[in-house]
């Protein structure tokens, strides 16, 4: 599976972290920075990123920056997105269960490295369960449409 990633200022650490795990794990993960610390805004970042992923060049994406939020506010404006702000367990296995998300958004200042990784790693591994749940999916692209 490929993976983009990205991250701004707040979460340098937590991205590279994520990244190697995923790197480690056998992944082809797509950096999209940033790759030193320097300011940059988020949405600079979140839009290379989701772009890789409506064209298909990769599969889900995962999007770091202070809160997680920013991040998940502009990859959300983006067609074929749907992004989702997680800091717990449950909330990044269900949001692929029954979102079908393809962006996950971490907060580097909301959550550890080490709870990070476990959430990238959650995101990843579940699949979208699909049948009632591909009807409010089809809803929320009509809602994208409007
Ligand atoms: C940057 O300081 C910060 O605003 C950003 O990382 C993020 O938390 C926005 O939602």
């Amino acid at each position: 599976m490929k993976i983009a990633i990205g991250c701004d200022h707040g979460a340098l650490e937590h991205k590279n972290a994520i990244a190697a795990h995923l790197t480690e794990r056998g992944f082809e993960v797509e950096d999209f920075g940033i790759y030193e610390m320097q300011s940059v805004d988020y949405p600079d970042i979140a839009a290379p990123v989701c772009d890789s992923i409506v064209s298909g060049k990769n599969e889900l994406g995962i999007l770091v920056c202070g809160t997680g939020i920013g991040m998940s506010i502009a990859a959300n404006k983006i067609k074929g997105i749907r992004a989702a702000a997680c800091s717990e367990h449950f909330s990044a296995k269900y949001t692929r269960l029954h979102n079908n998300s393809n962006v996950l958004c971490l907060g580097g200042r909301v959550i550890g490295v080490g709870t990070a990784i476990e959430l990238a790693d959650i995101f990843v591994d579940t699949s979208f369960e699909g049948d009632r749940h591909q009807r409010r999916i089809d809803k929320i692209t009509a809602l994208e449409n409007r």
